[in-house]
């Protein structure tokens, strides 16, 4: 197979000047069963990286160069892999920093993962064998790990421990299936999405730890900017993957709402209270049936095709009148397992109002929306789309 093994530069002259010649003397040699090539990307740095490459390139034919403007590094990326895969016809490429912070000594091993099998082989500071520099100082390893354990949660993918590593084999046959043209981010939280993208196209995702080394030479370019457009990006693509649910939590917040002022006005009306609490429970639930019907659950046959819209509010009524009843029921047992009122710092506080949140969180939201979908809605009629 061809890999092309696409190296990023900006300002790391010293550095490729190093690189290069290890990979094709030392590194290469190793990997005997497959075309190995280099691809460096260099925005044409000032300090004149590319003459070191051109250099190089007359001694070693398997080596080529893309020059380009500074737009971040995924879109150094990006052009890099759209060339591989393109003129090149790579079969996989390798994503692999400059800067000796990842170790050449390394590669064989993943080109290794990649002959076992996998699709996709990430270069692991988080699994058995893998670590990150121990100069470090607390915060940067702190960062570091709270950077792939956020994004395991958010997504809610453990079987996968590094998530922001930059050392990475692809399979061009997944790369090809992403849309790399419409990135959400140019800079070094592009890494986030390919990873995300990849694992939706069920690529077989392989881990191989390595030790991620200290800069000698050369400055590092990632700045706090950078942190924080992955933790959006990691957000964004969490909320586009659960689209539905999130317009049910919000339009659920929207019905909490309703019911309160409707209560507070009924109040204000000097309405009784009991009749105040149906009248503002049953406006959060029509507000709640016909948010869903126009946005959440938009695309449904029940809704395109105007089935019997008044079967369905009856049918959502019932499923709400099904909430109030748990509700009822889990405070009920609350007191009676716990007593009327709990003990918190000191203070004694009813029973239901601490019982309440963790109800709905965990009972009526899960119940609910599972209602909605497979019975109101119907939403297992539908095309599973495919991103
Ligand atoms: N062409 C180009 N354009 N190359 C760039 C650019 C750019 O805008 N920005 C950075 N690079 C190159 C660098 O020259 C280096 O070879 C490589 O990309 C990595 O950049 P560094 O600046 O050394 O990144 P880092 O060491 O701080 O970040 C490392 O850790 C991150 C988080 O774990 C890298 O391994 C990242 O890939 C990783 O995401
Ligand atoms: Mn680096």
């Amino acid at each position: 197979m061809k890999i092309v093994v696409i190296l990023p530069t900006y300002n790391e002259r010293e550095n490729i000047k190093e690189m290069l010649p290890l990979l094709e003397e030392k590194i290469f040699p190793q990997i005997k069963n497959h075309d190995m090539q280099i691809l460096v990307v260099d925005d044409n740095s000032p300090d004149g990286t590319s003459i070191e490459v051109r250099n190089f390139m007359k001694k070693w034919k398997n080596i080529d160069l893309l020059s380009g403007d500074k737009n971040g590094l995924g879109a150094a990326y990006v052009r890099g892999m759209k060339h591989a895969m393109g003129k090149m016809k790579a079969g996989a490429v390798m994503e692999f920093d400059s800067d000796f912070q990842h170790d050449p000594q390394d590669i064989p091993r993943l080109v290794d993962a990649l002959d076992l099998g996998a699709d996709y082989v990430i270069g692991s500071r988080y699994v058995k064998g893998g670590s990150i520099p121990k100069e470090w100082g607390i915060d940067r390893k702190f960062l570091s790990v709270f950077g792939s354990l956020f994004t395991r949660i958010v997504w809610l993918n453990f079987q996968i421990h590094d998530m922001t590593s930059g050392f990475k084999l692809t399979k061009t046959e997944f790369l090809k299936k992403i849309d790399l043209d419409n990135l959400i981010s140019n800079n070094f939280a592009y890494k986030m999405q390919i990873l995300h993208d990849v694992v939706k196209k069920e690529a077989k995702v392989v881990e191989v730890p390595i030790a991620f080394l200290e800069r000698e030479k050369g400055a590092s370019k990632i700045s706090k900017k950078d942190q924080f457009e992955s933790l959006y990006v990691v957000l964004r693509l969490a909320v586009y993957d659960h689209k539905r649910f999130v317009k049910f939590l919000i339009v659920g917040g929207t019905g909490f709402l309703i019911q309160y002022v409707v209560l507070y006005l009924s109040v204000s009306a000097n309405l009784e209270q009991f009749v105040g609490a149906g009248l503002s429970a049953e406006a959060a639930i029509l507000s709640n049936f016909f948010l869903n019907n126009i946005w959440t659950f938009n695309d449904t046959k029940e809704v395109k095709e105007k089935g019997n819209i008044f079967a369905r509010l009856i049918k959502f009524n019932t499923a709400s009148l099904g909430a109030i009843g748990i509700q009822t029921l889990s405070i009920y047992i609350a007191v009676k397992l716990l007593g009327e009122k709990i003990s918190i710092l000191g203070h004694a506080v009813h029973t239901s109002f601490i019982v309440l949140l963790p109800t709905i969180v965990l009972l009526v939201i899960p119940l609910n929306y599972f209602i909605y979908n497979k019975l109101i809605w119907k939403t297992q009629y539908l095309k599973k789309k495919q991103i």
